[in-house]
């Protein structure tokens, strides 16, 4: 079918397609937006090819060296568009209060005023015409295996390329997707501009944006709406904005009908597979916040030492979790690559993620090498003699000693399928999920907050994840090094009130636990204490093994610990040592619980729950009380 829309647009809709509500929206964007061309990206190998030569021809890719990093590109982002923009993220919902304190907030109204209709005062809708001169993408996209009851589909329509090609591995993308969605399936739209239309013979630049941002989620239609930015998580609309904002809405939305349901979980979580030496496997799923290190522990190699245990990847950052006919808690994977954080990855660090990143990979704002290939801080010890930083200046080790300058900036990313993992699991793809044994939380704190602690029940496992404090990292713009609360690493994802997403994870176990289902135990760690003189006391990394083991352990029945004010946590003695000299003076270091330091952190969770009074669940604040009744015994 082939519609015209306006003069000079067709809507080129693929033979086969008869979804009429999304060639109507499609129809409908391309009018709004006044889209010179529409294309429909099939998902091909042919395509990408295509799409990622155009974008080499465009300035915004440079293809790197063939011999040393084949099929692999570098984008070099405007300075002004290199991470998550916050305070520029909206939860659009008809309430206030359903928003919640932690989001920010506009009515539904005035902000569709903003972005499609046009201002009372006459200032235009921000995506009219916003895609003046430009193709304008549809890319259509499975979020989870096709076909698993676990998955959901987006349409997200754009006018960045380097969308399309990025989308193509983070997701299951292209015309399958369409065949899914048959002649009135569902599906997410999600509707993204760079907001830098073209004026008749204007030039693009290499990094189209627009020093106005928007990225906008109206939960109760489940539609995404982001303008000006053409980065990561505001851009690459199937992550953050749909498998978190949205997903975590339709999880919550599920446990409101009147048939009992428990509803389901959209979380900020990366998913393993744990082998025992005894070839036992467990699954467990662990919510770090951004740049705290989920990707390496997604990929740990366990010390050779450890006695044979095996660790695979089901995912790195997002899990969507359901409930299964056998009363455990499933979870799949909703995307089909990692878009990591590139500084700090090297060798030691993540082995099995460098060899995921020898071929095939879009790096974004890393330094390009001499030769062609390409280098961050901490990729080796010693840095190369000279550098194109991402910024594309001239960059050496002594002009960095002179001046601090990055050669790769600290946010820069790579975008690689999972298939290029070598410690995938072989159930990475499996549309039925692999059940949950445990929820790990962790934060990035230098104090207090113990190496690792078992919660003793569902309500205090809730009570730790929802009081989880970190230091803030480079993944987002903002001043880094801060202590925020963030609780359950979702404090910049989740959809809608916090104090409700309590309330849903209570009811949620609490549904599991009265039908008869054991629900899995919750954890929380700190790999990131620090001595007197600023330097991390835990090696991390793979020895992080040490306490999975202990965790698994624990799951299965077998493993010790001791109780304290806090939860259960191992006594030196109860973790496996063999091939790490860790004192239990170090240990002591890693472990202890400062009784004056927990008065304080306390006070930092009865102030985060002030913020979030309005409906934060009773057990809470109880479970805060009997811990602080703990300590002061
Ligand atoms: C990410 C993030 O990109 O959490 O995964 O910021
Ligand atoms: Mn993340």
């Amino acid at each position: 079918m082939n519609r015209p829309v306006m003069e000079g647009l067709r809507l080129n809709v693929p033979a086969g397609v008869r979804h009429a509500k999304l060639i109507d929206w499609v129809a409908k964007m391309a009018a709004l937006t006044e889209a010179a061309e529409v294309h429909w990206c099939d998902g091909s190998a042919a395509e990408y090819d295509r799409l990622c030569a155009q974008l080499v021809a465009a300035g915004t890719f440079r293809k790197l060296n063939a011999e040393l990093r084949p099929n692999s590109y570098l984008a070099c982002s405007s300075p002004s568009d290199v991470a998550r923009v916050e305070d520029r993220t909206f939860i659009c919902s008809q309430n206030q209060e359903d928003a919640g304190p932690t989001n920010n907030w506009v009515a539904p109204a005035e902000m569709r005023a903003r972005l499609e209709t046009g201002l009372p005062d006459g200032t235009p809708a921000l995506f009219r015409g916003c895609m003046r001169g430009r193709t304008m993408y549809v890319v259509p996209f499975s979020m989870g295996p096709l076909g698993s009851p676990i998955a959901h589909i987006g349409v997200e329509l754009s006018d960045s390329a380097y969308v399309a090609v990025n989308m193509k591995i983070m997701t299951r993308m292209g015309a399958k997707v369409l065949d899914a969605l048959g002649t009135d399936g569902h599906f997410v739209p999600c509707m993204h501009s760079v907001g830098a239309p073209l004026q008749p013979g204007q030039a693009d630049v290499a990094w189209p944006c627009n020093a106005t941002k928007y990225i906008v989620h109206y939960p109760e239609t489940q539609e995404i709406w982001s303008y000006g930015s053409g980065y990561g998580g505001n851009a690459l609309l199937g992550k953050k904005c749909f498998a978190l904002r949205i997903a975590s809405t339709m999880g919550r939305a599920a446990s409101q009908g009147a048939n009992g349901s428990p509803g389901w979980l959209a979380e900020h979580m990366l998913i393993l597979g744990v082998t025992s030496p005894e070839g036992k496997k467990h699954h467990v799923a662990a919510a770090f916040p951004s740049a705290c290190g989920k990707t390496n522990f997604a990929m740990l190699i366990p010390p050779a030492g450890l006695g044979g245990w095996k660790v695979t990847t089901i995912g790195d950052d997002i899990a969507w979790i359901k409930p299964h006919a056998d009363g455990r808690l499933y979870a799949i994977n909703p995307e089909a690559g990692y878009f990591g954080v590139a500084p700090g990855t090297n060798d030691k660090t993540n082995l099995n993620c460098m060899a995921s990143l020898k071929r095939d990979v879009i790096f974004t704002n890393v330094a390009l090498t001499d030769d062609g290939d390409v280098w961050w801080e901490g990729m080796t010890d010693e840095a190369p003699a000279h550098l194109i930083d991402w910024q594309g200046q001239d960059w050496t080790p002594e002009l960095a000693r002179q001046t601090g300058a990055k050669a790769a900036h600290p946010n820069s990313r790579f975008t690689v399928a999972a298939i290029n993992n070598p410690a995938l699991d072989p159930a990475w793809d499996d549309p039925n999920g692999v059940p949950i044994d445990a929820f790990i939380f962790g934060g990035r704190r230098s104090t207090t907050v113990p190496l690792v602690t078992e919660a003793r029940n569902w309500t205090e496992g809730v009570y730790m994840a929802a009081t989880m404090g970190s230091e803030t990292t480079a993944a987002a713009a903002g001043a880094q090094g801060v202590v925020r609360r963030d609780p359950f690493a979702m404090l910049p994802f989740t959809g809608y009130n916090m104090s409700d997403y309590f309330q849903h994870w209570l009811d949620l176990g609490r549904k599991l636990e009265s039908a008869g289902a054991a629900v899995p135990k919750i954890y929380c760690v700190n790999w990131f204490r620090k001595d007197g003189s600023g330097k991390f006391v835990w090696p991390g990394y793979g020895e992080n093994m040490r306490v999975l083991a202990w965790i698994i352990g624990r799951v299965a029945g077998s493993a010790q610990g001791s109780e304290n004010a806090f939860g259960v946590t191992p006594r030196h003695a109860d973790l496996d040592w063999t091939g790490l000299d860790f004192s239990p003076s170090q240990y002591e270091q890693v472990t202890s619980l400062d009784a004056q330091a927990w008065k304080t952190e306390l006070g930092l969770h009865a102030e985060l729950f002030q913020q979030l009074a309005h409906r934060l669940p009773a057990a809470l604040a109880e479970t805060r009380r009997s811990i602080e009744q703990r300590f002061s015994r």
